[in-house]
């Protein structure tokens, strides 16, 4: 799969930028605070429905203007989608998908996937669990759509759960309003813990592979998903296995005024060599773990979905070692690629690549 174009209206620092990109490597070259991430958050929002630096869409909109635009064509196989964003001050985003608007935005499946390496993607190694949860969910929801739609779903009946625990705290027949609420709770809690635990399978396979042959067999790489509920074969049994943990924890939660069972509170771990990567772990092995994880969602990718992923580049290139930058560079053959540097040495290392050069300066390309 391909981006074709982008049209950015009133976007960030774009005023209205129209460009075409080439199907193999695309190289942006600019300083500081030029807009070359900015970019990439575009593409990033058509595939996605969400920006990777904010949760609030009015940030998007350029300062002075009242709405913003985003307009793509990508090319998915034999198929070519028109994906167009709209994002307006006092309202809720619009997408539309070959003119089609989508009733709900959250649902976006414009078949764009992306995979971006930033700065920031240590965050997944080092912060907490939130972290990583949103990094699965993210994964998984560009997979399967009807996945993002259960998140929903199970946050809105969480919140729900915990406001009655909270205002009803000490009503008589508190316990058998919540009855209601952890039925609900535990059916999409058990399908999306399932299906995380699914997902965390199927990549730390690949990983396993990758992780050997970027460190040359001297490390091993592990990841398992970590649920705060019994996982069983028996997805009837699992969940009325959760009901009845709920149920058992129920007058702590009352106390609490919170919930404090479910793929909510799960996490992933990720271990070298069995230990824990976030505590034991060098700076350089967190690093190389992450872009193992990067790598192996590339893969991933191509073998549920028949295509490579779009891959965004912000800013780690120059960052890598030889041996590194070598094997991503072999990937770039068969992958359209989006680096965006302020280092033009970068340009000597892609020299034999198909590519094309764009200057970013203050919102425009040259
Ligand atoms: N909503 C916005 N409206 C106008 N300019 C913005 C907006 N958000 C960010 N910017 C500007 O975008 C620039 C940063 O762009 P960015 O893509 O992060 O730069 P870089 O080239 O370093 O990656 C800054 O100059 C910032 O002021
Ligand atoms: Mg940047």
């Amino acid at each position: 799969m391909h981006v074709k174009n982008i049209r950015l209206i009133n976007f960030r620092n774009y005023d209205n930028l129209s460009l075409d990109f080439n199907r193999k490597t695309n190289v942006f070259v600019g300083k500081n605070a030029q807009g070359k991430t900015n970019l990439l958050e575009g593409i990033y929002i058509c595939a996605t429905g969400r920006s990777f630096k904010t949760n609030r869409d009015k940030e998007i909109i350029n300062f002075s203007k009242k709405e913003a635009y985003i307009g793509a064509n990508v090319s998915i196989g034999e198929y070519e989608r028109f994906i167009e964003i709209k994002m307006e001050r006092d309202r809720t985003k619009r997408i539309r998908i070959n003119k089609t608007e989508l009733k709900n935005y959250k649902e976006l499946n414009s078949g764009l996937n992306v995979i971006i390496f930033s700065p920031d993607d240590l965050k997944l190694v080092k912060e907490g669990p939130q972290e990583r949860r949103n990094f699965l969910d993210l994964e998984i929801s560009q997979l399967k759509p009807i996945y993002s739609h259960n998140i929903l779903r199970y946050n809105k009946v969480l919140f729900q759960r915990n406001n009655l625990l909270r205002l009803n705290k000490f009503s008589k027949n508190i316990e058998e309003l919540i009855e209601i609420f952890d039925l609900q709770l535990a059916k999409i809690g058990t399908d999306i813990i399932l299906e995380r635990q699914r997902y965390v399978e199927e990549i730390s396979k690949i990983c396993k592979i990758t992780h050997n042959k970027i460190t040359l067999n001297k490390e091993s790489l592990e990841l398992k998903y970590i649920s705060n509920i019994d996982i069983l074969k028996d997805k009837w049994k699992m969940e009325q296995n959760y009901i009845d943990l709920l149920k058992k924890n129920r007058k702590k939660d009352i106390e609490n005024s919170s919930t404090q069972l479910g793929p909510h509170r799960d996490d992933l771990y990720i271990g070298i060599d069995h230990k824990e990567l976030k505590t034991y772990g060098s700076q350089g092995q967190q690093r190389t773990a992450v872009l193992s994880i990067k790598l192996s969602e590339i893969e991933l990718i191509k073998d549920q979905k028949g295509f490579y992923p779009v891959l965004l580049l912000d800013d780690v290139f120059s960052e890598l070692d030889g041996e590194r930058k070598r094997y991503l560079i072999s990937l770039f053959k068969d992958i359209q690629t989006l680096i965006t540097t302020t280092d033009t040495t970068d340009l000597k290392e892609l020299k034999d690549i198909e590519k094309s050069v764009f200057n970013i300066e203050n919102g425009n390309i040259k």
